[in-house]
């Protein structure tokens, strides 16, 4: 599917990362994962070569920061002179009410989750456009992008925003046959959320709140990101696609009424 194809995955060497890599690299992908640090960009690599993808290249760069981001592509433009494939993955988090975040902190999360996928799109899009390249982009995005979920307002906005920068980007690089779409995943067991996993009431809420009745998996995450960057998908573009297990689909007062409901029902 895509052979011979050069794919860009950010984070690469977090749980969501790692397992995007693979995906496409299971799909005849050469992937150039780039993460924060070298050792964590060589952490991606090395897992990729112990099952089989030898050709993987690693590159440090910090979304958060445009110079760093036009540094890792004017190396990867050393390398080669495709892109065909940009996933911007990589994202951090702060769970703090609005009272506790501190500017500081907000500005960090829209750095990173906002403005990397910009960065790293401009990067990308400018190679693609002046190459010729029909590519593909897909943001990892968030369902904290389509609803407003507690305690998150930096992580909510910043997602909010790529799925805004998603819409718009498909519009501007259609001219040019570059798709742009995003993946919107519910919980999913990662670094970043193993402090919910241990957790009691996280695990009997998203019993009630996500229709499959548990959490999904990166693999699944993975899968959805692969289809979109696919030939498959070749008229889709634009599209926010909520990998969730359902979560989406009654988020709205009737949650809320339905476990009144329920919970009304199972006294009489
Ligand atoms: N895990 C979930 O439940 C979940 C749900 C919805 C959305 N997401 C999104 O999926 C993406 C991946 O999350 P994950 O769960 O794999 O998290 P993770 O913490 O396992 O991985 C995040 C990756 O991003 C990298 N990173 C952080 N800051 C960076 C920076 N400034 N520059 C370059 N790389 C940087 C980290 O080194 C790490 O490799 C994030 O954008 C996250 O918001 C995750």
């Amino acid at each position: 599917m895509f052979k011979g194809k050069i794919a860009v995955v950010t984070g690469a060497s977090g749980g969501l990362g790692q397992a995007i890599c693979l995906a496409l690299a299971q799909n005849g992908a050469r992937i150039v994962a780039i993460d924060i640090s070298e050792e964590r960009a060589h952490v991606a690599v090395e897992t990729l070569r112990t099952v089989g993808y030898a050709d993987a290249i690693a590159l440090t760069a910090n979304v958060a920061s445009a110079e760093s981001v036009a540094e890792a592509f004017t190396q990867l433009d050393l390398l080669t002179d495709r892109i065909d494939i940009l996933v911007n993955n990589a994202g951090v988090r702060e769970i703090k009410s609005i009272f506790d975040l501190a500017p500081g902190e907000w500005d960090r999360v829209m750095a990173i989750n906002l403005n990397g996928p910009y960065y790293c799109a401009r990067e990308a899009a400018i190679r693609m456009r002046d190459r010729q390249i029909h590519g593909s982009i897909v943001n990892i995005a968030s369902v904290a992008g389509l609803v407003g979920i507690r305690n998150r307002p930096a992580y909510c906005a910043s997602k909010h925003g790529v799925v805004g920068l998603t819409k718009n980007l498909a519009f501007d690089l259609s001219p040019y046959g570059i798709r742009v779409n995003a993946v919107a995943p519910g919980a999913i067991p990662t670094p970043m959320t193993e402090v919910y996993y241990s957790d009691a009431e996280f695990l009997k809420g998203l019993e009630h709140a996500v229709a499959l009745g548990n959490s999904g998996t990166p693999e699944a995450i993975a899968q959805a990101a692969a289809y979109l960057c696919s030939p498959q998908a070749s008229f889709v573009t634009g599209v926010v696609l909520p990998v969730d297990g359902g979560f989406m689909a009654e988020k709205s007062f009737a949650s809320n009424a339905s476990k009144t409901f329920n919970t009304a029902a199972a006294s009489t």
